[in-house]
């Protein structure tokens, strides 16, 4: 059968929706130089793509070797932040005409984590602080026979960060975090916050009392770049503050 040919009209129709922008990425390719550089692609695009199509198709059609994360490309799985045009955002929820096409648009990796190569950072230690709160249902006893019975209103009081996906734009936008990675960062708290205001939790106590450490919410400034680069529009701060409170008259 012939491939379909689509007549000339709508061929200049579709790229006459097309715009030239300058893609400005932050290089780091161990496996040939220690140094950092910075690498403009000019590519033609749909302003109405987003940035994760125009890393596509630089890596597709233009340099194999640039690096980055991404799975669902839906805002699901959170695998794409990074620093776009100096702010923490998903690249699929990032739309090219939002962001200022007619300037060259920069790309970097999120910061405080070490950076692996080009956009990808070594994420354990994040990991590694959710893992420390203990993020799951923990219960006594023998197990019900039938499901745990919860209020809307007790479901109402963690409804906001059970929304997390894990991208870490909260933990690496906030100031703290970059000048000390020890603290455990915002998206830790966030997840512990979800299971200590969960009515059928058990083990409120414990995660309060890992939260009480040094490196734990006391070191939060309340500076709010949290809350402001969160692609699930999470009240971050809000829910830090929460815990905070629940640590000095130990209610929740
Ligand atoms: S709280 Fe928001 S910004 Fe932080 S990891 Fe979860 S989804 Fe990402
Ligand atoms: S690729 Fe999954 S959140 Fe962006």
């Amino acid at each position: 059968m012939a491939t379909p040919v689509l007549d000339k009209p709508a061929q200049d129709a579709t790229a006459s929706h097309l715009i030239t922008i300058t893609l400005r990425v932050r290089r780091f390719l161990p496996e040939v130089s220690d140094e950092v550089t910075w690498e403009d692609f000019a590519l033609e695009i749909d302003p109405k793509e987003r940035v994760l199509d125009a890393l596509h198709k630089v890596k597709w059609e233009m340099d194999g070797t640039l690096t980055f994360r991404r799975s669902c490309a839906h805002g699901i799985c959170g695998s794409d932040a990074m620093r776009i045009n100096g702010r923490n955002r998903l690249a699929c929820k990032t739309l090219i005409k939002d962001i200022n096409p007619e300037k060259p648009i920069t790309v970097e990796p999120i910061k405080g984590l070490a950076v692996l190569k080009d956009l990808v950072v070594d994420m354990e230690p994040f990991f590694q602080a959710y893992r420390d709160v203990m993020p799951f249902l923990v219960t006594k006893g023998n197990e019900p026979t039938r499901e745990r019975l919860q209020s809307a209103e007790d479901r109402e009081r963690f409804d906001d960060t059970t929304k997390c996906i894990l991208c870490a734009a909260c933990t690496s936008s906030c100031p703290v975090f970059w000048n000390d990675g020890q603290y455990f960062g915002p998206a830790a708290i966030v997840n512990a916050h979800r299971f200590i205001f969960d009515s059928r939790d058990e083990a409120g106590e414990q995660r309060l009392e890992i939260l009480n450490d040094k490196d734990g919410v006391w070191r939060c400034r309340t500076t709010f770049n949290c809350t402001d680069a969160c692609p699930r529009g999470i009240e971050v701060t809000k829910a830090i503050a929460e815990v905070k409170k629940a640590l000095i008259t130990r209610r929740y």
